[in-house]
């Protein structure tokens, strides 16, 4: 008889179910590609039945959830880095630890937001779009000109693991300046030479550039809106691999309908998934990719591993790699 018992809320990878299953747990599963209904996890979870959970960054994990699977479970883990669907106090209260995956979906991220920012800024959606349209001209000076990482000014929100891959990759285009806003300053952003900006509206006015890759907190949430935009330069590109809601979206479309910015390059948006109605889609200067930063098999086998490896240690009394409280 295994000892442990998990919920997963998904079909995952599987690296982490056969992690689970070789230290002697057994695995229910949600047995979808489809989130699994707020109702649905708090009436599987079953009282006292399962010694953890494996959430996804979808499933809203509140105190409903946490009472109605009972004091059996000791530990949530997302197959995630980010964590603001999990509601830490309840957790606390309970005294449940929680894990994220940190470090395995750094590169994959990364790359994505560098990705993003040239797609951007070389304008290749309009290049693109006018190709599949049989609207390309004869080659011409000035149609579809944007701006080069070279000389810039990149300035980076959030410098965690992601922001210092993004600044590192981004360091080779030969920026003229690399800016970084954070709560505190870190030593490592020497290494990218990044310099370090108090507040954000110190660094918002200077940047052609700006990566957001900060997670979302009551401090960042919709700290990119009208006024914020309006500090920035009208030729300036903003891509968001983060959160959405460090943006407030229906300002931001204001701003790009208006030329109060450049251009935008979001994988990651409010609400997820985004409408094909929504404003933003159908603008020019605006590139929206379905929240895909992580998705290489290399990232996802390791997030579903390392879940796996966090929830084992924590059944056997050791601190979890990805221990968040
Ligand atoms: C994370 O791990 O939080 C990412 O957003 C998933 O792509």
């Amino acid at each position: 008889m295994p000892k442990y018992k998990v919920y997963v809320t998904r079909r995952i990878p599987k690296p982490g179910p056969a992690f689970l299953k070789k230290n002697d747990c057994e695995l229910t599963f949600w047995d979808s590609d489809d989130a699994i209904p707020h109702a649905d996890l708090v009436n599987n979870i079953g009282e006292n039945k399962y010694d953890a959970l494996l959430c996804m960054l979808t499933d809203q994990v509140d105190a409903a959830v946490m009472d109605a699977a009972g004091p059996q479970l000791q530990v949530i883990a997302s197959m995630s880095v980010g964590y603001e669907h999990i509601d830490l106090d309840a957790c606390k209260e309970r005294n449940i630890k929680v894990t994220n995956t940190p470090n395995v979906s750094t590169d994959s991220v990364a790359e994505c937001t560098v990705s993003l920012l040239l797609f951007v800024t070389r304008r290749l959606k309009e290049g693109i779009q006018s190709v599949r349209e049989g609207r390309q001209p004869e080659w011409r000076p000035t149609w579809l000109c944007g701006y080069e990482v070279t000389n810039s000014v990149i300035g980076i929100f959030g410098l965690g693991r992601i922001g210092y891959g993004v600044g590192k990759r981004l360091l080779p285009f030969g920026p003229k300046k690399m800016l970084y806003h954070d709560v505190v300053q870190v030593s490592f952003a020497k290494d990218i030479e990044a310099e370090y900006c108090e507040t954000l509206d110190e660094m918002l006015g200077q940047v052609d550039f700006l990566c957001i890759c900060c997670n979302l907190t009551p401090q960042t949430r919709h700290k990119i809106n009208s006024k914020t935009l309006a500090r920035m330069k009208n030729t300036a590109v903003i891509v968001n691999t983060g959160r959405g809601g460090v943006i407030n979206h229906d300002d931001l479309c204001v701003a790009l309908k208006n030329n109060t910015i450049g251009g935008a390059g979001l994988d990651v948006t409010e609400p997820e998934p985004l409408s094909k109605d929504h404003p933003l889609v159908g603008l020019p200067n605006c590139v929206i990719t379905p929240h895909m930063g992580s998705n290489t098999w290399d990232s996802r086998d390791s997030m579903s591993l390392t879940a796996a490896q966090c929830i084992v240690s924590v059944f056997n009394k050791e601190k979890p790699m990805g221990l968040v409280a």
